[in-house]
């Protein structure tokens, strides 16, 4: 598709059928690197192949990892940990992900590497993994707090760190846990907030000495990982779309197949079934050790709702689709302990907020909440300016389906870091996203 097409979303029928969405994305990145580091092959099965995950992939295959494919199968020929120095840098592209778990794993595994991404991961903070890496004894540096990072081997003996997550944060968790897997001794990480916890599953699946009491993760190294297939479940995040989507609208009925259930998830659904949703699940089962399930929505009244930060890990990248619900519910819901979604690929308090009023929502942004003004008749009508921010994109062809007006993005390419085969899901339920030639 031509760069001078983006998407549009109008006024839909009912949404009806039974979907997959693509597999998560936080898990396949973890998969790629988790099963380098096993003495031995991984077969990992419905790796998402976005642009997200392919970043990570490509940056394994320059630090010569091996990885086939074959039909739905990656086979990836663990070395133990032990990489090539790469002649180049490792760009990560979008993958706030991709880059601060391949930090870590890299910060001890003694060779020099710097670590780079495109304008939007360039302006996220790096501080947050630089600062307890550093006290682990590593040699890496920022640019102010910004990538690029640069790793040097300087043959120094790194140690293992108690350290203390101040933000619920999956990403630094992950960051320090993979640095400690090559630090001998015990590692230990207290979480005040605890967020996803797919790392701990995996290491554990795979074998590693890890143990979790009350809120302290301990990893005791040397780590000798053994490769076990690994399958990839559907992504809640991008299920969310299609949640909320069929809530909104009129006599629908969606199952979604084999999407992944972690706790640490799927606040989404809480909040929503608080917000009077009628969503089911069944054939909760385990892929390796990820709960999966299938998630049943019917149309639904949705009503306003209160949220604090208490639940804020458990539904981050769900806010934006959040939003777009409490626009259409009736009556007044206020969120509230909202800095984290400040730092994502976009500032998504802000862009959501701009995105929202500029389709007629009356709203109240505050400096870390918004005040969302539900009503089932919303204008629309505007050309979204997404920040390149590929769930603000989402979110809004959402609210499209409803408003008066259709809604357009000002650019599509980016959905592709998550969902690869967005408008072709929601067009096979019946929804109204098509291609829009830009002016
Ligand atoms: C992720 C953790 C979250 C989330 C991101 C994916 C992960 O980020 O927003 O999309 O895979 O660990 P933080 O850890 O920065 O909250």
């Amino acid at each position: 598709m031509k760069k001078s097409f983006t998407l549009k979303s109008s006024k839909s029928k009912p949404l009806n059928g039974t979907i997959t969405v693509p597999s998560d994305k936080s898990i396949s990145i973890r998969s790629l690197i988790i099963s380098s580091l096993c003495i031995g092959n991984t077969k990992i099965f419905n790796l998402l192949e976005s642009d997200d995950v392919i970043n990570t992939l490509k940056a394994l295959k320059k630090l010569k990892v091996r990885i086939d494919k074959k039909d739905d199968c990656h086979e990836i020929f663990g070395q133990g940990g032990f990489f090539d120095e790469p002649s180049t840098s490792l760009n990560f592209g979008n993958s706030g992900t991709g880059v601060r778990l391949m930090a870590g794993l890299l910060s001890t595994s003694e060779i020099n590497v710097t670590l780079t991404g495109d304008k939007s991961l360039s302006s996220r903070p790096m501080k947050r993994i630089i600062k307890p890496l550093q006290k682990m004894n590593v040699s890496i540096t920022d640019k102010n707090g910004l990538l690029p990072i640069k790793i040097n081997n300087e043959k120094k003996k790194h140690v293992p760190i108690r350290h203390t997550l101040e933000i619920g944060s999956a990403q630094v968790k992950s960051c320090l846990l993979l640095a400690a897997l090559n630090v001998k001794g015990t590692t230990k990480i207290i979480e005040k907030i605890p967020s996803r916890d797919h790392t701990e599953i995996m290491l554990k699946y795979l074998g590693a000495d890890l143990t979790k009491k009350k809120n302290i993760i301990s990893l005791s190294s040397p780590n000798f990982l053994k490769p076990k297939d690994i399958k990839i479940p559907g992504d809640f995040s991008s299920a969310a779309f299609v949640i909320v989507a069929v809530l909104l609208s009129k006599n629908s009925k969606v199952k979604i197949k084999d999407v992944g259930l972690n706790f640490f998830r799927i606040g989404l659904l809480d909040v929503l079934k608080k917000m009077n949703a009628n969503i089911k699940i069944s054939n909760k089962r385990k892929f390796g050790g990820e709960v999966v399930g299938d998630i049943e929505i019917r149309s639904s009244k949705l009503k306003a709702t209160n949220i604090n930060k208490t639940i804020s890990p458990r539904l981050i990248d769900e806010y934006p689709i959040l939003f777009v619900a409490a626009s259409y519910a009736s009556g007044i819901s206020n969120f509230s302990g909202l800095d984290e979604l400040k730092v994502k690929e976009s500032n998504r308090l802000i862009s959501m907020a701009n995105a929202l009023s500029e389709g007629g929502v009356k709203l109240k942004l505050g400096k870390d909440s918004i005040q969302i003004n539900g009503d089932n008749s919303q204008n629309g009508g505007n050309v979204v300016i997404t920040e390149s921010d590929h769930r603000v994109a989402m979110s809004m062809l959402v609210f499209g389906l409803f408003s008066n007006k259709s809604i357009v993005i000002d650019e599509m390419t980016m959905i592709k870091t998550s969902f690869p085969g967005f408008k072709e899901t929601f067009e096979k339920l019946g929804a109204q996203i098509e291609y829009f030639q830009k002016r």
